[in-house]
């Protein structure tokens, strides 16, 4: 019989359903949340009532797309966490609901592991080798930036990750700067296409061992725009495409760093992105090109499955069904929720 999972995601402002059938991916909608815009970031409270309106609609489709019917379904994955609680509780709420309806298993998932797992999702017709264990997974988002061991589909360790900003952070912060709507980091990436990336020196910080600092960065290329434009009006306006390809450069530098660093340490040379960050194009290229110097197989997701769906969710509560490691109905959504190992 079928394996046929659901996977709900709503832990940001991104809803989003996925149904998968013995791995296979059969639908995953994402719709996103364009009232955040005028405010230059996520508003919980504003996220949280958008995925209540969404979440129907959207499992709605997803269920339709793959033409699969309610009672084919064998369980239920949903986001526990980390993200916004307001948001995760309305993806843990309609899991939990669905689950008790049709009398099926509810399986908890950790949103960044499944990130990671986007590299076993399998598609029709698409021809996809998926790293083998253990590989390293640089991770990059909007909220976390970590370099992990992935031991096995459910065991990872985190190696070295930001001890202040996220990659992700950095890029809307300083997007946010230059007058760049939200989220900032694609908008970088497009003008960061026309411009020199040797044009402007950014500082690349370190924290030392295999850890992540990127609030000095942002701190600087503020203080940095500031002056500039003090001195010289309009030199943010005629110097946009430099600029970003600049910073876009060193936030590419400070991240490749660290990836080099542990692969050289650990020997592994199967290297995997994950993450919104990993849409970027100037750190895919890097990635690519480091693969050729040190003879990596590296493994960079299609830009859809980089930021949030509910794709990687089903992936991941897949491979927990196989384990059947099944969630309880009191289970509640952890904001922090940590790895598990
Ligand atoms: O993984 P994600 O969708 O949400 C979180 O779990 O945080 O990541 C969102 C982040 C945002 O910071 C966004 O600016 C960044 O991913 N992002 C990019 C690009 N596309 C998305 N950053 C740089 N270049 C991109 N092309
Ligand atoms: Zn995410």
């Amino acid at each position: 019989m079928s394996i046929i999972i659901l996977g709900i995601e709503s832990s940001c402002d991104d809803t989003s359903a996925a149904v998968i059938a013995d791995g296979m991916l059969r639908s995953n909608i994402i719709s996103g949340q364009d009232v955040h815009m005028k405010y230059g970031g996520v508003v919980p409270e504003l996220a949280s009532r958008a995925h209540q309106q969404n979440i129907v609609p959207v499992v709605d489709t997803a269920l339709r797309e793959a033409g699969i019917s309610k009672q084919e379904i064998s369980a239920i994955g949903f986001t526990r966490g980390p993200g916004l609680m307001g948001s995760l509780l309305v993806g843990t709420s309609f899991a939990k609901g669905f689950a008790l309806a049709m009398n099926i298993p509810m399986l908890e998932i950790n949103h960044l592991q499944a990130h990671i797992l986007v590299h076993f999702i399998t598609e029709p017709g698409v021809d996809k080798s998926h790293p083998s264990f253990p590989f390293i997974c640089l991770l990059v988002s909007g909220g976390h930036t970590q370099l992990v061991l992935v031991k096995d589909h459910l065991s990872m360790e985190i190696l070295g990750q930001t001890i202040d900003d996220a990659a992700g952070e950095a890029f809307d912060k300083c997007a946010r700067v230059m007058g760049l709507p939200y989220p900032g980091g694609p908008w970088i990436d497009r003008h960061a296409r026309e411009g020199n990336p040797d044009a402007f020196k950014f500082s690349r910080p370190s924290a030392g061992g295999l850890n992540y600092s990127f609030s000095g960065l942002k701190t600087s290329f503020l203080y940095f725009l500031r002056d500039a434009e003090k001195s010289d009006p309009g030199f943010l306006k005629r110097n946009l495409s430099d600029l970003c390809a600049s910073l876009q450069q060193a936030i590419t530098d400070v991240l490749m760093a660290n990836l080099l660093k542990v692969s050289e340490n650990t020997g592994i040379k199967e290297i995997a992105l994950a993450g919104g960050v990993a849409a970027n194009s100037g750190l895919r290229n890097a990635v690519t090109e480091a693969a050729k110097k040190h003879n990596w197989k590296a493994f960079i997701p299609k830009p859809a499955f980089t930021t949030d769906n509910a794709a990687m969710i089903a992936i991941n509560a897949y491979y927990k069904y196989l384990e059947k490691d099944f969630a309880p109905q009191d289970t509640v959504p952890e904001a922090r929720l940590r790895f598990s190992p």
